[in-house]
């Protein structure tokens, strides 16, 4: 019997990924997604890429009882990858109410239900922003928690000790808690990729959009950081490989063999890499030539922030390995499909 896997925000950038790699791992899946930030095909493309239609059902994580008639129809869901929350930064500063309601709610109503339908665990997308500016780079798990620079990072770490209390209170459940880097790409088959809603606020889908002239020119916000080339430092991280990642801790929860009930682990590759190299490195790696221009810096950035990925590269065993090159490379493939496709 395969073992069931909800995976909320399936149909989403990263969901997608992952719902592909945990079929390609011989679970299933079960999809839920208010396709408030996606669309329905994606599921066509998941059963094009592995083989495999995962069951979908559209439904907002707020809606309690229909998760619970979720989990009553499809009896015995091992554990839940938690995607579905809203994520557009500037956004959570104008609307932070929709985020906290959001993200939050939504949260709260699958802790809620979990031991109900006997689910053991579940896996949380966080995100390096609880960081905030390290003081110590590399940034391990151990760094301190800074206050929240808006509305979008402070659900995240609300979020985080909503589960470690709940976990801390006695509830039969465990939890996995993945703090991604700054994930970019796309599937090698060009099927399934990152679809913003409108002027993309982040950078490898504005620099692709740019690139194939649907965005006049891409501004680099700053050029005046302590960095070595003035602009900021990401640890960019392929979104395969960070979907393998959910995968090997869905296997480390499942077979009962985490340390501590709730753990948590850095997903980046351990590499820090500036705008303006990423923008070279996309250059080098496709032939297409960009048109770019620095302007002033965006309020709320981070100067610099890369991954210690140690902890996951020994005890999940897991580690980023695909190159920049060719992660970039996908992220243009994955933009020249959806002109093919009549979509951007
Ligand atoms: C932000 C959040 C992160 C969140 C992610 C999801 C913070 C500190 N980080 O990541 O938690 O998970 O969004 O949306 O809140 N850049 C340009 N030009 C552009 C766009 C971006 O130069 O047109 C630069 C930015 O200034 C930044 C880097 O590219 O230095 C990466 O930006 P972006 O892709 O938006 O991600 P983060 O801000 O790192």
């Amino acid at each position: 019997m395969k073992e069931r896997i909800l995976v909320t925000g399936g149909t989403g950038y990263i969901g997608s990924h992952t719902v592909v790699e945990l079929q390609n791992a011989g679970y299933e899946v079960v999809i839920i997604d208010n396709l408030s930030n996606s669309s329905a095909d994606v599921v066509d493309n998941i059963e094009k890429v592995t083989g495999i239609r995962p069951a979908f059902e559209k439904l907002d994580c707020l809606d309690y009882d229909g998760l619970d008639g979720v989990f009553a129809k499809y009896a015995g869901i091992k554990a839940i990858i938690h995607f579905a929350a809203s994520k557009a930064v500037g956004e959570s500063v104008q609307k932070p109410l929709l985020y906290y309601r959001n993200n939050l709610g939504s949260l709260i109503n699958l802790l809620e239900l979990m031991p109900k339908h006997g689910v053991e665990g579940i896996v949380f997308s966080s995100s390096c922003t609880v960081y905030g500016q390290p003081d110590q780079l590399p940034v391990t798990e151990e760094a301190p928690i800074k206050k929240a620079e808006s509305p979008y990072g402070n659900t995240k770490q609300i979020n985080e000790e909503i589960i470690r209390d709940t976990v801390a209170s006695g509830a039969p459940i465990r939890a996995i808690l993945l703090r991604y880097f700054n994930p970019i790409g796309a599937h090698p088959t060009a099927l399934l990729g990152e679809l913003p809603n409108g002027v993309p606020q982040n950078l490898v889908p504005y620099l692709t959009q740019t690139a194939i002239g649907i965005r006049e020119k891409l501004s680099v916000f700053g050029d005046d950081y302590d960095t070595p080339d003035g602009s900021c430092i990401r640890d960019f991280i392929n979104v395969v490989d960070l979907a393998k990642a959910h995968v090997v801790a869905i296997g480390r929860m499942l077979a009962d063999k985490q340390d501590e009930k709730v753990e948590v682990f850095n997903i980046g590759t351990g590499n820090g890499v500036s705008v303006l190299e990423l923008i070279n490195t996309f250059e080098k790696a496709t032939g297409v030539k960009l048109n770019y221009q620095i302007v002033g810096r965006r309020a709320g950035d981070i100067e610099k922030v890369w991954a210690n990925p140690e902890r996951a590269n020994k005890v999940l065993g897991w580690k980023a390995g695909t190159s920049l090159e060719d992660t970039l490379r996908s992220a243009w493939n994955w933009q020249l499909k959806l002109r093919e496709r009549g979509i951007q």
